[in-house]
């Protein structure tokens, strides 16, 4: 793959379709319950299904060369938002050019787990190629291979008790990432890895965090890779972790793509897309940001920025750069 060859890997995150409420009562425990609540005072005016249809549209119309959802495409992980989730997800596309991970409120409450990994599995899952690279092991973390990018897809969410939404990526995913990213390396892909929680320690406070944090930084420290993409906070980031030979990791941190009013630091919908070219350990990467610049607009090209270790993210909406 010549290192001139530009690859477009788009995300989108956190959509937070709107609940599919159920009369069976064994659906319902106390977070659920107070879930709900929330949504219906919170957030029912804020997550706009009208606006994650927008984005997914222009997103498909952009012909990225693949697409990544990093979590929360549901809201309280009821059987009927897997469905409504696979209805987005099929305006995106061939399900072949999407890869999904899931979020913590995909992954709500016991059990919402084994019925989010069987209803999204298609998304969830290594092409041929990766199924051939990884000799047939299944689970998170998943591995695709897009033109000269390897994928590696982990899964931080895990069921949480009552004011709860941190994550985990445990120990054998991280053995599995290990030796995945040494491997793609090897076989000279560009690295890029998805979570749905922020991966830094100093991204999120504790209840909301990634909680072996301090393990997956030492991982990248130690094995390296080119881009790291997340969501979960709800707000454009751009934080940077060391690399083996003195490189800087770009960690990148994506606002939700369904947001339809500004409230307090989230902005309007949008996603982002990276151009990604090079080689890895030296992998040039633009991130060109479309959203809603208005409540009541269309999608447009929101910010345009090769990205630096000595740069911060340009302004576009709220925008929070970590150090
Ligand atoms: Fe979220
Ligand atoms: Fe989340």
């Amino acid at each position: 793959m010549s290192t001139d060859h530009v690859t477009t890997l788009a995300q989108i995150t956190d959509v937070h379709l709107p609940p599919v409420l159920s009369l069976k009562p064994w659906i319902w425990n106390l977070k659920r319950s107070v879930g709900m609540v929330n949504w219906y005072r919170n957030r029912r005016d804020l997550h706009l299904a009208s606006v994650a249809a927008m984005i997914a549209a222009d997103c498909k119309a952009q012909h990225p060369d693949h697409i990544a959802v990093t979590g929360d495409l549901a809201t309280l992980g009821m059987p009927g938002e897997f469905k409504t989730g696979l209805d987005w997800l099929a305006t995106l596309g061939d399900l072949s050019r999407v890869s999904l991970i899931p979020g913590n409120h995909d992954i709500y409450t016991t059990g919402c787990d084994l019925v989010c990994l069987r209803e999204w599995a298609q998304y969830m899952r290594s092409d041929e190629w990766g199924s051939q690279f990884l000799r047939g092991a299944e689970g998170f973390p998943y591995v695709r291979r897009v033109a000269g990018i390897g994928i590696a897809a982990l899964n931080s969410a895990v069921p949480t008790r009552l004011f709860r939404a941190s994550g985990r990526i445990g120990p054998r995913q991280m053995t599995a990432l290990r030796d995945v990213l040494d491997r793609l390396k090897a076989e000279g892909l560009i690295r890029v890895v998805l979570l749905h929680h922020p991966p830094l320690k100093s991204q999120a406070p504790s209840r909301r965090a990634l909680e072996d944090a301090r393990e997956f930084e030492a991982l990248l420290k130690q094995h390296g890779a080119d881009l790291v993409l997340h969501g979960h906070n709800h707000r454009d980031s751009l934080a940077w972790t060391g690399a083996p030979g003195g490189q800087r990791i770009p960690i990148v941190g994506l606002a939700t793509g369904s947001t339809g009013r500004e409230h307090r630091y989230e902005p309007l919908g949008r996603y982002n897309l990276y151009r990604i070219s090079g080689k890895p350990g030296d992998a040039r990467i633009e991130i060109i940001t479309r959203g809603l610049a208005s409540a009541a607009g269309n999608v447009v090209e929101l910010r345009r920025q090769v990205l630096s270790p000595d740069a911060t993210l340009a302004a576009s909406g709220n925008v929070m750069t970590l150090p």
